[in-house]
């Protein structure tokens, strides 16, 4: 009997401590809180998984007051600093932490087996209603100096504001999404091979999102020049130029999405649970080698 007792004990012990890690990013004005309550199914879902919730600096604030490059470093940190990853990890970001995701996968060639974003902000945003998560006394500053240095070293929201008008500033000026997007002159190789090393990515966005403007950044689409029409996917740089490897990805049948509806800030909670549980949490269900 003991005996029996003791093997049951092993098989539960080996089977729930295989699954893979998983590491969640919040969104803007949140903090590490606020994904607790996804973190909790996913740990209900996946018996004895290893799950984080990344917070940065002071969370609420910092996660607007900290430039992404700074926020990207702080991510990469603690990430790299925790033993429980060494071996791989799965990776969601929710909003602004989409692009945090990315950007630490790309810049630090973490161990990341699926890479999910949801709602996130792959193509910038630019438009009144994200600025409305800012304190009103950083909202002109974004719409009106997102370019101009300073502004770029205190609010996040200058280093993703991608303003159709300005595409060209928005290359040369804007200090992060131009650069993890591989939009500049010279491209960064390491950039794609990180992303190219990638079981999965998955994106979704809500076709009812009031929050970031074009909603379609989460599926990695934005602006046409010049113009407030978003651009097909297929006709965007991104994809014919292939520049982080977007392309190839799809071409090997790497690249998923799936269309919510619930408002911004459901996505990670109750109203978006089934969701959640149908398309999402099938890139959970991986056990480490
Ligand atoms: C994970 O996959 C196994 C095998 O396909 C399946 O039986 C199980 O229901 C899945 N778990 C979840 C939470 O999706
Ligand atoms: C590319 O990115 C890596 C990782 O961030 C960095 O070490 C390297 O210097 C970059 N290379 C270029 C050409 O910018
Ligand atoms: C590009 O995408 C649009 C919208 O999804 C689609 O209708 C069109 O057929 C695609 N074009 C090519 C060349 O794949």
């Amino acid at each position: 009997m003991i005996r029996l007792a003791f093997l049951l004990f092993l098989t539960t012990v080996a089977s729930s401590s295989m699954y893979r890690p998983i590491v969640l990013m919040h969104g803007i004005t949140s903090s590490a809180a606020g994904m607790d309550e996804l973190a909790g199914w996913l740990r209900t879902s996946f018996p004895g998984v290893y799950v984080i919730s990344v917070e940065i600096g002071n969370g609420v604030d910092d996660s607007f007051l900290w430039p992404l490059d700074k926020q990207v470093e702080h991510f990469c940190e603690t990430v790299l600093a925790d033993e429980h990853l060494r071996q791989g990890f799965n990776l969601l970001g929710y909003s602004q932490g989409s692009i945090i995701a990315r950007g630490a996968l790309e810049r630090c060639s973490l161990p990341v087996h699926n890479l999910i974003t949801l709602s996130g902000i792959h193509q910038g945003v630019f438009g009144i209603p994200y600025l409305l998560k800012l304190p009103a006394q950083f909202r002109e500053l974004v719409s009106k100096y997102a370019y101009e240095t300073p502004v770029q070293n205190v609010i996040s929201v200058a280093n993703y504001w991608r303003d159709p008008d300005q595409l060209d500033r928005f290359r040369s000026h804007c200090h992060f999404l131009p650069d993890i997007n591989n939009e500049r002159e010279v491209r960064n190789e390491t950039y794609r091979n990180n992303m190219l090393k990638l079981n999965a990515f998955v994106m979704t966005y809500s076709d009812i999102d009031e929050i970031i403007s074009p909603r379609h950044s989460g599926l990695f689409m934005g602006y046409a020049p010049n113009s407030l029409h978003v651009e097909t996917w297929n006709n965007s740089r991104q994809f014919t130029e292939d520049l982080i490897g977007m392309r190839t990805l799809w071409e090997q049948g790497k690249l998923y999405t799936f269309t919510a509806h619930v408002k911004h800030q459901d996505v990670p909670h109750a109203p978006n649970k089934d969701f959640l549980v149908q398309n999402i949490f099938p890139f959970f269900n991986n056990t480490l080698p």
